[in-house]
Formats: C-alpha cells, structure tokens, sequence
C-alpha cells in the first residue's frame, strides 16, 4: 500500500460562494458591496480592529480593556474581531452583543492560537512533521478544527509555516522544520484540515499563514529579534509556503513581529501588497501579529502610534490585533487626507470576505453550539487519532544490537528520567484548551502495555523547579541529586532502562529561544550514572526542538525521538517501543553536533572551497575543532527492518522545458517485519546563474513494503521542480545538468544525471 502525498498539492479550497448574480457580480461580492456602502467610516475601521478577551493573554497588553468598556465598543461597532474568547457560551454572548446591539449587526470573527489541537492535543507540529505523512496533518487538523468550532471558534492563528534552520529559536517546535519543500506540503495539509473544502461547515474554521515573513530566521536563534536575509533565500527558502497557500486559499495571513532588512514586515508594502495581494492574488486578509503594529515604532521605523498606523495600512496590513493604533488614528489619517478611504474600504472587504465565506452572515451563532460542545470535544476518536499521530511521528534514531523493540524475554524494565512519568509536557507548548496534566506519561503508557513485566520506576532528577504555567523563566535543577540513588538501583535491578530526557514542554515555544540547547541540568550527569550500572538504555527523548546530545548518541544503544507527543503520547512510545508500530519517522530538522554549527541544514550550498575532510586541510570551508557534518541529518530516521534502494532510473537523459522526467526506484525491506519508508527524492542544479543547493528536496513518498517485498516507486519532475528563484523574485528554468538523488535521508548517496535543454 502507497501513501502518495502528492494529494494534498491538488488545488483544495474552492469556496461554495462563486455564484454569479445578473450584474455579473458574485452573490458573495454584491453582499459585501452593499454592506460597505451602509458603513460609516467608523464602523468600517471598528472591523479592522482586533481585541483581546481579559482572561487568556497571549502577549504583553498594555492597550487591554476592561469587559465594560470592551463591550460598549463592539456596542458601537468598534470591535471586528476578538482573540482568546473561548467557549460556546462566551463566544455567545460576545456574538450577542455585536449582531443585536450594534447598528448594523456585523458579526465578530473568533480567532485563537489552535495550533496541534484544541483539548485533543496532538503532537506538536515539528513532530508531525517528522511523520512525513501529511495525511495525518489533515487529519489532526480537522479534529482540531470540529473541537475549537464546538467551543465556538472561527478561526485559528495556524499553520506556522515559517522555514527554520536554528534550534536555538524555541518556536521550531510550531513548524514543520528546515526545508521548504516539507513545509509546504504539511502547511497545505494544515490548511485542508482547518478549512476542509467548505469554511462555512460548522466543523471548520479558517486558518492563516503565519508569520509574513522570515520570522525564523531571526538573528542568532532569538526571538523576535532582526532577520538579515537576503533575496535568494528569501524567495527559495521562506516565501514558497506562503506562496503555496495563498494560491490555494487559506483565509488569511497574519505578519511578522521581526524586521526583514530593516523593514518591519508589518510595514512592508513590498510583502503585502506587492507579493501578496498582487502578484499572488491573495483575496483573504493580513492580521497583524500581536502588537506588532505599535512595534514599529519600537523598531525604530515610526516616530509615533499614528504613523505606525499609517504605515501598517499602507503596507496593507489589514486588522490590527491588540496596536489599538487602527481605533485611534485611523480616521483622523483618513480625515487629513494621509490615507485614502480606499485603503480601508479593500481591508473592509476582505474581512467582511472570510466573515461571509464562514457563513457568519447567515447564522451568526451555529459555532456558539453548546451542544455540540459537549459531544464533539476531547472524544475517544479524537484520543486515539492522537495516537496514531503521535506513534507515527517518532523517530527511531539508533538502535544498537536491535535492543528495541523490547521482545517477550524481557522482564524488568527500569522507567526513569524527569520526564518519565510528566503527564503535562506531552501536552507541548500552545496548547490551547488542554487541560494541565492530562497527557498519557511515558510510565502510564508503558505500564499499560506491559504484560507480566516488573517495571521499576525513579525519577531521578526534576528538570525543572518552577511552576508549570507560562513560566516566563524555568528554574532548571542543577544541585538536587537526592533520586540518583533510586535511579541506579531501579537500573541495576531491571534488565532494560528506559530514560526519558529532553525538553519541559515550556523549555520551546515562543519567547523559549536557548543559547545551549544541550541536555539542560543534571540529566547527561543522570544517564552518566544510570549507564555505569546498566548499559541496555533506551534513551526516549522528547523536547521541542533539535538538541545537542553528543554524549547520548556515543554511549546509548538506543534513542528513540518521540518529541512532545500530545495528549495519548505515553501509549504512542509503548506501542513503538514494545514494537506494536514500526517506527517510521524521519526528522524534519538537522540535529546539530555542537551549537557553535548553528544555523545547520541539508541544503547548503558547496562554497568555493568545499570542506574535504581531512582535518589537516585548513584552508578549506571547514572547522578546526569539530567536523561540518550534524549528529543527524535531515531525513534521517531507522525502522526495525531495513531498506535497500537499488536502479534508480531516470525516463531520458534529456528534457525539454515543459516535459516530465520520471525518476523510479525500487526500494526493498531486506528484514524480517513489514515496514513503512520514507523514500526521499533531492535534485542538485549543478550549474545555474546562482549557486544552487547541493541537495534540495523536491519528492517524497512514504510507502509500506512488507519484509522481504520490493516497491517499484516513481516519481514526477517538471519545470515546477527544476526552476528556482533570483534574488529579485523572477522564477527562471536554466538549462543544463542536474543531479537527482533518491534514498532514505538527505545523505543519500545514488544518484543519476540528467540535463534540461
Ligand atoms: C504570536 C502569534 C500568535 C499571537 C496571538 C503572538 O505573540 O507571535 O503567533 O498567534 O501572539 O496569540
């Protein structure tokens, strides 16, 4: 059986509101146009203008209104949209207010950070993405959205599809790691899961492509900080997923907190509206990022509030979210003749565009459904699909003497570490509705599942020593060694350890960016321990981000990446680790050797002087005191059988611009279980007018072979994969030779030359 993930590159979002009326508008349009021409100026900035709920904030909020003074403003029409009102009820009664007390009755737009389920969780995004199944985006997507559209929500701040190459930068964890190709088809999976193919289902809600743009790449792995970047990678590395997106009609966008060589992207016209809204056709609209239009005036890029609002605008930034610069200063712009009305009027219309696509126009309230609020959230299918998710998004990253899985002989298992028996950081960061402490901990999974097996368990050491919610700093312990005595004999008396270290699911996520992104504490000091007295360890690491373990990958046997793997994780890792699923994750992201690498990434380009290996060779690209080559590889991930890929084939040496070249393996399981492989496929541009990437990934497939089968897999490159971007945005098709590579992992070696007439 063939998972082909090209599916979700098929054009997916066509909107049910295209019905033409007999003045040639769509029915859809002339709604809008009449309703603009009823609004007054006021009214039509009150929708530009996004508040807060006093009870959940997601940034620092000092323009924060009290609820009275709040609700005389959406009284008054001053208010478009809310963010962090949750619950059918609230939703309800905010809902209430705008469309029975307001002049013209507009309803609000609910909007949260939805962003790996809603009470569900599921494994954070970056470990979805190491699933390399974008069907199961869609999936977890979609259960996301019928749950966060119960609590009446109609709108999620997601998918991140901002590229990263810095583990430093804790908010990877939101992403789909490193490279651009995989980001794009599992934001296109998000966006199909969120919006399905009808956004006024009342089991979906709208999505938005975030943070517009290059937020990742923000200086040195801190967040928020400056992104110097430069046209080439711009346009090949971070814009294709936007780009992607808005073609295939995710609702909306929301902008970026950074600057982008010294452009706030808040301000940038050239983003929004030369890229966005002109050449891509974009019709959803752009929300800011929190606060992010009154931080232009922190950047140093507007003298005031009001000229920050007049730069946003312009910029085409179209609903302000928490600035409050919109409600102040907008009008008075409009009034001095600084900003043209039809400015405001295309923001207007855009919004009033997704209000109306979700069918908040003709039932203002079917989220608000307390009913379904009951039955559709936190539901034993939800459960169990996290489940899946989660088993399938491991990565099994060494495996010496096959120690997993655990066979039937085996009949005392040590559970130790920190994070062993953590029934919260599985949750992850972002983690919307869950309910603190509700994960399924390693030590209640694997005891569930564990028939007839002694299991000893220690914690060891605490990994960190302050509260749990939205610590703004952990305290990490680096003193406490008082368990290490119960984790060595818990060692010494069980046949196998299970040690699970990592990340406390606080340690990524935004504002978590980390200079050392080793084992934090006492953990290396806990393993160090742990293996003088049992040397069968089964390391399972679960954090939000690459780490830096050195000293883990040299000594453990066996590291299973597991990640912050959602609500069910606990019995994920039992059923991979007792071998129930074949592990089949691949990672998203370079695991660096030494932080000093960073930024580290498959797709480098040669240099002029291409590190040749050889430690005496100094006046090569290369380091004196560490190799260039990462810990583990994008791509890269083991299965308990084993994968051989032999002829690889291309269907001519030669093609023109416009034709197809197929490319076919066959990949066989040479072990004894049936497995499942992500077969990769990367091309090289060997001479272009740019320096192309050595390796860039432009195909893959996940297929399952059973043991001893062979799968003949095929694959299809066209001009959309051979062209790339110059620095000024101009897509070209070069000709001449290229390299394509298919194998396991980005450090495939096979591979055949072709050449583009
Ligand atoms: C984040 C966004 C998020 C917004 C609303 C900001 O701090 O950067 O990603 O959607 O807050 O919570």
């Amino acid at each position: 059986m063939k998972t082909i993930i090209i599916t979700v590159f098929i054009g997916l979002f066509i909107f049910s509101s295209c019905s033409i009326t007999t003045n040639g508008m769509t029915e859809e349009d002339k709604f809008i146009e009449d309703l603009l021409a009823r609004m007054n100026l006021q009214e039509k900035i009150g929708q530009l203008n996004q508040h807060t709920s006093q009870w959940e904030m997601t940034g620092p909020a000092p323009n924060a209104k009290n609820t009275q003074d709040l609700l005389e403003d959406i009284k008054n029409g001053r208010v478009g949209s809310m963010l962090n009102v949750v619950g059918a009820e609230a939703t309800l009664n905010a809902q209430k207010i705008a469309v029975e007390n307001s002049r013209l009755g507009i309803p609000l737009i609910f909007g949260y950070d939805v962003i790996h389920g809603q009470k569900t969780m599921f494994p954070i995004p970056l470990a979805e993405a190491a699933s390399w199944n974008p069907d199961l985006a869609v999936l977890s997507s979609s259960i996301a959205a019928k749950e966060a559209a119960a609590n009446g929500l109609h709108w999620t701040f997601a998918p991140m599809v901002d590229v990263g190459r810095d583990a430093r930068w804790g908010r990877v964890m939101e992403g789909a790691g490193e490279d651009a190709y995989l980001t794009t088809a599992f934001s296109l999976a998000r966006v199909q899961g969120f919006q399905g193919d009808d956004l006024s289902n009342e089991n979906t809600i709208a999505a938005c492509a975030k943070h517009f743009a290059g937020y990742a790449f923000s200086e040195s792995g801190r967040d928020y900080n400056v992104v110097e970047i430069g046209g080439e990678s711009l346009h090949n590395v971070v814009l294709p997923p936007f780009k992607a997106l808005a073609e295939s009609g995710v609702a909306t966008f929301m902008n970026a907190f950074n600057t982008i060589d010294g452009m706030p992207a808040t301000a940038s016209s050239y983003l929004q509206r030369d890229l966005l809204k002109g050449e891509w056709g974009y019709d959803g609209f752009v929300v800011s990022d929190w606060n992010s239009i009154g931080e232009i005036m922190i950047h140093g890029a507007a003298a005031d509030l009001k000229e920050c609002a007049f730069r946003a605008i312009t910029a085409g930034s179209d609903m302000d979210m928490e600035a409050t610069a919109y409600i102040k200063y907008l009008e008075e712009l409009v009034m001095e003749g600084k900003v043209d009305v039809k400015l405001i009027d295309d923001a207007v219309r855009r919004i009033l565009r997704i209000k109306y696509r979700l069918g908040l126009f003709e039932d203002p309230y079917k989220y608000s459904n307390i009913d379904r609020e009951k039955a559709n959230i936190y539901t034993g299918e939800h459960k169990s699909a996290s489940r899946k998710v989660a088993r399938e998004s491991m990565v099994l990253l060494k495996n010496e003497g096959n120690l997993l899985p655990i066979t039937s002989s085996v009949k005392s298992i040590a559970v130790i570490g920190p994070l062993a028996d953590d029934n919260d950081s599985p949750l992850g960061n972002w983690r919307a509705q869950a309910i603190p402490n509700s994960a399924v901990s390693m030590l209640s999974g694997i005891k569930a599942a564990a028939d007839g097996i002694k299991i000893n368990y220690a914690e060891g050491c605490k990994l960190a020593t302050a509260g749990r919610a939205f610590p703004t700093h952990l305290t990490i312990n680096n003193t406490d060694k008082s368990g290490f005595s119960a984790a060595v004999n818990a060692a010494k008396k069980s046949e196998l350890v299970l040690l699970a270290i990592g990340e406390d699911a606080f340690m990524s996520g935004e504002g978590r960016s980390q200079t050392d992104i080793t084992l934090r504490g006492l953990q290396q000091e806990l393993f160090d321990a742990i293996y003088k007295v049992n040397k069968n360890i089964v390391v399972v690491l679960m954090n939000g981000r690459p780490l830096v373990i050195p000293e883990i990958a040299e000594k453990a046997p066996a590291i299973l990446e597991a990640w912050h793997g959602g609500t069910e994780a606990g019995h994920a890792i039992a059923d991979v680790v007792f071998g129930k699923y074949n592990p089949s994750g691949k990672l998203p992201m370079t695991f660096p050797l030494n932080v000093g690498q960073i930024p580290i990434y498959y797709n480098y380009k040669n240099t002029g002087r291409p590190d040749t290996g050889n430690p005496e060779d100094n006046l090569w690209s290369s380091y004196t005191d560490a190799p260039n080559t990462p810990l583990y590889p994008f791509g890269f991930g083991l299965s308990y059988t084993t994968f051989e890929y032999s002829d690889i084939k291309v269907s001519s040496s030669e093609i023109s611009k416009g034709e197809t070249l197929q490319v076919s393996v066959n990949v066989s399981n040479t072990g004894t279980v049936d497995g499942e492989e992500v077969v990769q496929l990367y091309i090289c541009d060997k001479a272009a007018t740019y320096a192309r990437p050595l390796k860039e990934l432009k195909g893959f497939q996940k297929v399952s072979i059973k043991a001893g089968g062979t799968e003949n897999i095929t694959f299809k490159l066209s001009d959309k994969e051979l062209g790339y971007y110059f620095p000024n945005g101009k897509y070209v098709l070069e000709p001449g030779g290229f390299r394509v590579y298919v194998g396991g992992s980005s450090e495939v070696k096979h591979s055949v030359n072709f050449s583009l007439k």
